[in-house]
């Protein structure tokens, strides 16, 4: 088994002008572990990813791949990491197999036509080994893109949106393959804006928002946030600051967020407060017009996590 690089990142700051791109990030990924970096469109993802491949010089702050500095020269370690671009453009006059086998020769991979075909085989493009990669679809040419990334079985991987474009079977079949580096003890570190993307393949979750990193945690805390509170939303004739207020004071409401005439109430999974809530209404003289039950599911999560509605959800929360 290989022992996969490590991350870190020290204070990762890039400014275009007078806007901040990439805020003070603080990376800090384990060897062999799998590191989901999540945002929003616009988060600043990609300009991370090419400051950690010294394909973009930071403005200010630091990326040490285990341990050694990189800087826009070539460092040693490049050799051992793989990377899936977010836009990639191919030699699109060569065949799939002509390509892979470049890069193999590039990085020099051992039993190289093994492992091609090995990866080939798996992502259904064996068949399509001799066709020009001009004659690829879409999905066809990000399934080589991560044949290439991974052909020299790097101990490191970082891809950026790794199965935006894949149909269903598609994203199976690259799953499984992140899933078989990881377990060959190779780093993953995948970006993606949907979490239940990269829900099943990350341990651990970064979530940046504006250049800097708003949430960080395992994915099974997350799960666990997602699953331990529940929300109701009540509609009521009127709602001031006051009501709002004599809500939030309720023992069991955790948080309340308005939207015109209703409440969301988020409270903890262990009691059924449906009761109480009507009991404060009818105290309170309130015209009840609705009341719900929302389940919140991880995206919605995500999505109030990067907007700031929830803030320091475990305490470890970097600004
Ligand atoms: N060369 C550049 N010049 C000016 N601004 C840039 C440049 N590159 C990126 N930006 C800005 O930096 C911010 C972060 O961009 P980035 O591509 O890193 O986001 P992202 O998180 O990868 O988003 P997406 O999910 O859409 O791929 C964006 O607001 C973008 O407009
Ligand atoms: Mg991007």
């Amino acid at each position: 088994m290989k022992t996969g690089l490590t991350v870190e990142t020290k204070n990762l700051t890039k400014r275009y002008g007078n806007f901040t791109a990439v805020n003070h990030l603080n990376l800090d990924i384990k060897a062999g572990e799998s590191y989901g970096f999540l945002g929003p469109n616009g988060a600043g993802k990609t300009t991370t990813l090419m400051m950690l491949l010294g394909i973009l010089k930071p403005t200010e702050g630091e990326v040490r791949i285990s341990g050694e500095l990189v800087s826009s020269d070539a460092f040693n370690t490049k050799g051992l990491i793989g990377f899936v671009p977010e836009n990639q453009s191919f030699y699109e006059e060569m065949s799939a197999w002509e390509y892979l086998m470049f890069f193999a020769k590039l990085y020099q991979t051992e039993r190289p036509k093994e492992r091609g075909q090995e990866i080939l085989e798996h992502l259904d493009l064996w068949a399509w080994r001799d066709v020009l990669i001009s004659g690829y679809s879409n999905g066809m040419k990000r399934k080589l893109g991560f044949a290439r990334a991974t052909i020299h079985s790097p101990d490191l991987l970082v891809l950026d949106e790794p199965i935006a474009g894949l149909d269903p079977l598609g994203i199976i079949q690259i799953r499984e393959l992140l899933m078989a580096e990881q377990e060959r003890g190779c780093t993953l570190l995948i970006s993606s804006h949907i979490l239940s993307e990269v829900e099943k393949t990350v341990n651990r979750v970064g979530i940046i928002s504006k250049g800097k990193m708003v949430w960080q945690d395992t994915m099974e805390n997350l799960q666990q946030w997602v699953t331990e509170k529940q929300h109701i939303t009540i509609t009521l004739s009127s709602v001031d600051n006051e009501i709002i207020a004599g809500f939030r004071s309720l023992p069991f409401v955790q948080e309340v967020i308005s939207e015109g005439n209703s409440l969301c109430l988020v409270m903890d999974q262990a009691g059924d407060y449906r009761e109480d809530i009507s009991r404060f209404i009818l105290q309170k003289n309130l015209i009840l017009l609705e009341m719900k039950e929302e389940k919140t599911t991880l995206e919605e999560a995500f999505v109030n996590i990067t907007e700031n509605n929830v803030q320091d959800l475990t305490g470890e929360t970097e600004r």
